[in-house]
């Protein structure tokens, strides 16, 4: 199968690279190595490094003409969506749109996958969120995402494809870029690693839902696989963690003492976000199988090892 994957030079892509790999898919990675790095990309993989708003990508795509598209590429700092809105919907709404119907044009898509985000759900108005909360993003990050889930049904409804938009929860594990949503992990195992304090916006309190990355490759590969799922399906693991329980998985994963130092809240970013993962089971059979403390042990020793 030929596979476009956009962004495959950046954590999560470069995890998936690895098991598309295993599934013998001949793949085109589209990445301008903005957050990505080249190293990521397997050596023989055909890419480009261009931005996914280009008229130079929008052709190789369309010339590659994939069965499936994989769409990761993304401006990931919420804060600086915040700081620079216009920006972010250049890259996470006009660049979805470009990759979509550059794919379109190919003529042979039959699947396209996203990678959304629980940030389009803003301040859950429920403990656990499922995809009929209401909508209504606190970032203009999540109102990017938003609004890219729509052209995919857009592009669903008028030319008839196949497309899937995946709500992530926070993804962490080894190779991750201290900007990323869930950031926090890489940013306190780097710290830790160097013996510095770990900064805490607030109180500590504010709770996420912790995904390990190869979940989310799984969780990929199901929505490539289900091409009769459409619309948009939570990723997440269903277990709620405060930021003082991270630090204290952390320091147990790594047997390491953290010293804490506490700063204001940031604005964007919501207090609780944790995702009901059910409907990825009963429509794609997926499950997060990896605990957290399992994903931080990993993510600590792949540190640890790289030095
Ligand atoms: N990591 C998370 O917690 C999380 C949570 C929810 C959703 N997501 C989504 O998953 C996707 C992958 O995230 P990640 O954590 O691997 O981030 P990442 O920054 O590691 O990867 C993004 C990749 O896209 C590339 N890229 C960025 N802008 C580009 C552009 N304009 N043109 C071409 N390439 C561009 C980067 O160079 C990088 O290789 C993103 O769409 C992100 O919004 C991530």
């Amino acid at each position: 199968m030929r596979v476009t994957v956009t962004g495959g030079a950046g954590f999560i892509g470069s995890h998936l690279l690895e098991h598309l790999q295993t599934q013998g898919c001949q793949v085109q990675v589209i990445d301008n190595l903005s957050t990505g790095l080249r190293a990521r990309i397997p050596a023989g993989t055909e890419w480009l490094e261009a931005c996914i708003t280009s008229p130079q990508a929008a052709r190789a795509v369309s010339d590659f003409a994939p069965q499936l598209l994989i769409h990761l590429a993304a401006q990931i700092d919420l804060r600086l969506s915040v700081e620079m809105p216009a920006e972010d919907a250049r890259i996470n709404v006009a660049g979805t749109v470009a990759m979509l119907e550059a794919a379109r044009r190919g003529g042979a898509l039959k699947r396209m996958v996203l990678a959304s985000s629980a940030a389009v759900y803003g301040v859950q108005q429920s403990h656990v969120a499922a995809e009929s909360h209401p909508l209504a993003p606190l970032s203009a990050y999540g109102a990017a995402k938003l609004a890219a889930e729509l052209y995919l049904d857009q592009f669903q409804r008028l030319h008839g494809l196949s497309t899937l938009a995946l709500r992530f929860a926070n993804v962490y594990g080894p190779g991750q870029s201290p900007k990323g949503e869930a950031g926090v992990v890489s940013i306190f195992a780097k710290r830790l690693g160097l013996s510095e304090p770990l900064n805490i916006f607030g109180d500590g309190e504010a709770t996420r839902d912790y995904l390990y990355v190869s979940d989310v490759v799984s969780g990929l590969w199901a929505a490539a696989m289900h091409r009769k799922v459409l619309g948009a399906i939570n990723l997440g693991t269903g277990v709620q963690t405060s930021v003082n329980e991270l630090v204290d998985v952390l320091q147990s994963s790594a047997q390491k003492v953290a010293q804490v130092r506490h700063e204001d809240a940031r604005p964007g970013e919501v207090a609780h976000s944790l995702l009901d993962a059910g409907l990825a089971q009963s429509a794609l059979g997926w499950k997060a199988q990896v605990p957290l403390a399992t994903g931080l042990t990993k993510t600590w020793s792949t540190l640890t090892t790289k030095g």
